[in-house]
């Protein structure tokens, strides 16, 4: 862990492309570097869905975040792998509909870092927190969380976007594991991930080629074994604009998530 911690963990590098600078260009942000956009450029050329995936993926954030507000009663939330701040940040959506929500962002970027103030606009009557470490380290990252959260009340646990990063299928499923056995019953797992396709395959190649760190596309069926042991909330493990889709006639995307609840 502290080897691959070492190897992993970003620098404020302007010349190295980096996850969450490259997310954020498609997201339509602007804190990137021109080498995030040169990287971005190629794999939208090879991908153009990526853009829409990228979208995609923070709607479902949104519909997801809501759901375990406001059906699943959650009023705190632990978002491994945060990203560059953006519009409908976790606490935003949460604190929405229950202004009381506590939540724990949790990055490894420097850049997210420096953004973090954007982050920490909590209500008054909640709180954010920021926690400034390796994701895989888990033990580290529940140390810092109980600052804030109340691990014996139900937690929220986010995943979205940061366990492609964990190459390793056996270390991103014993990531996944220690999270889930640190929260109480009643907790939620949020989790969304690039699927595979040939045609994203391409876009993973340039990627990995270029930018840091490296990602591995799952397929559905190994994307699934995160939540193992866990209920799946319907419809289960689907495609991000396919879960509880607002809009009239959603479309398949290269992007699988799910959320689950631990009994
Ligand atoms: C693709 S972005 C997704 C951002 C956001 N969660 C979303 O869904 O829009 C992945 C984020 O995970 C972070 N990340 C990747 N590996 C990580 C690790 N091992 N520990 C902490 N953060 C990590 C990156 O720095 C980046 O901000």
């Amino acid at each position: 862990m502290a080897e691959n911690e070492q190897q992993q963990a970003p620098k404020l590098d302007s010349t190295v492309p980096q996850t969450a600078r490259i997310w954020n260009y498609w997201l339509g942000g602007k804190d990137n570097f021109a080498v995030d956009r040169q990287v971005g450029d190629q794999i939208r050329e090879a991908f153009p869905q990526i853009v829409e995936n990228a979208r995609a993926s923070r709607a479902f954030l949104v519909r997801a975040v809501s759901f375990v507000t406001s059906e699943g009663g959650i009023r705190q939330f632990l978002d491994v792998g945060t990203g560059l701040p953006t519009a409908d940040n976790t606490h935003e959506i949460a604190q929405r509909l229950a202004p009381e929500s506590r939540i724990v962002y949790v990055d490894f970027d420097p850049l997210v870092l420096v953004h973090a103030r954007a982050l920490l606009t909590s209500t008054p009557q909640g709180v954010t927190d920021y926690v400034d470490a390796d994701g895989r380290n888990s033990a580290k990252v529940l140390a810092a969380a109980d600052r804030t959260l109340d691990f014996g009340q139900p937690v929220a646990l986010i995943m979205s976007g940061i366990l492609g990063h964990v190459t390793d299928d056996d270390e991103a499923a014993t990531m996944v594991r220690e999270y889930v056995a640190a929260l109480p019953s009643g907790s939620y797992f949020i989790a969304l991930d690039g699927s595979h396709s040939v045609e994203h395959s391409e876009a993973e190649r340039i990627w990995n080629e270029q930018a840091n760190p490296p990602y591995l596309l799952r397929d559905k069926e190994q994307f699934s074994r995160f939540f193992e042991g866990l209920e799946l909330v319907e419809p289960g493990v689907v495609s991000a604009p396919l879960w509880r889709p607002t809009a009239q006639s959603p479309t398949h995307l290269d992007v699988v998530c799910g959320v689950a609840r631990k009994l």
